[in-house]
């Protein structure tokens, strides 16, 4: 599988994102989904992918955590598009055990609380919505931090044993609100007040001009530490 993923990633190097979209979802009928945060790049690949087939699934983690902005952006996008956004929620007994043994807040404390936040709140989740499909659609760009420079546009992900696909991976910020501004689709406001990245309340704040577009992720932690498992192999 894993030289499958690099000779599609060959394949599609100078496709377009709604072409690599397309190839997947109409040769995988049923088994595509897109993880959403409902941040800038998956709202623009939700518009994409409910303009070629409206039954594909897309799914959002809900950390239990995230801000009120993005279950107005969530709600509005279903209405928009006639379509049912499906949300994973966190296993209640592993939420309860580890706030109740580490506090609330756990995540400030050190990078392992907040990995086990992470895992908890994010990755579990994630692994079962992934059991439910083959191809795994993303919202990675490559220009989003130094974990992200090396990520191909197509991969294999032996844990969950799905094919990641990242179609926007070679988009630029200006690219995806070019696209948002050209389609009319809905966008979390917190773009608009100085959050390029929007993950949980309290682990993201906006950024000031000039900083990093991941500056406000995890700011207390190393930019090498700043990432909660979704996309580590
Ligand atoms: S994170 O790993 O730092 O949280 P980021 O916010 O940059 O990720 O988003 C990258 C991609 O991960 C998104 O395009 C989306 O595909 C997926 N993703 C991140 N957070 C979520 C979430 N809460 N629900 C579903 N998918 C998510
Ligand atoms: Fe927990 Fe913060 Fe990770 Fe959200 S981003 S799951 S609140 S540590």
């Amino acid at each position: 599988m894993e030289e499958l993923a690099k000779r599609l990633s060959e394949k599609f190097n100078n496709s377009t994102a709604e072409e690599i979209l397309k190839y997947f979802i109409e040769g995988n009928e049923g088994k595509v989904g897109l993880a959403s945060s409902m941040g800038a790049e998956d709202q623009v690949l939700t518009d994409m992918i409910v303009k070629i087939d409206k039954n594909t699934k897309i799914f959002t983690l809900d950390t239990g955590r995230v801000f009120p902005e993005t279950y107005k952006v969530l709600d509005e996008t279903n209405k928009k598009y006639k379509i049912n956004i499906e949300v994973y929620f966190p296993d209640n007994e592993q939420v309860e055990n580890m706030v109740n043994t580490k506090g609330i807040n756990l995540f400030y404390e050190s990078v392992e609380n907040r990995k086990m936040c992470c895992n908890i709140r994010k990755t579990e989740p994630l692994k079962r919505a992934l059991k439910e499909i083959d191809v795994w659609v993303t919202g990675l760009r490559k220009d989003q931090s130094v974990t992200r420079f090396f990520t191909p546009l197509v991969e294999w992900d032996e844990g969950n044993q799905v094919i990641k696909v990242n179609p926007l991976l070679k988009w630029t910020e200006k690219e995806v609100w070019q696209y948002i501004r050209n389609n009319n689709v809905p966008y979390n406001v917190l773009h608009d007040k100085g959050f390029p990245s929007i993950g949980c309340q309290p682990c993201t704040r906006a950024i000031e001009k000039g900083e990093d577009i991941r500056a406000g992720r995890w700011w207390w932690e190393l930019p090498e530490h700043k990432e909660c498992g979704l996309h580590v192999k």
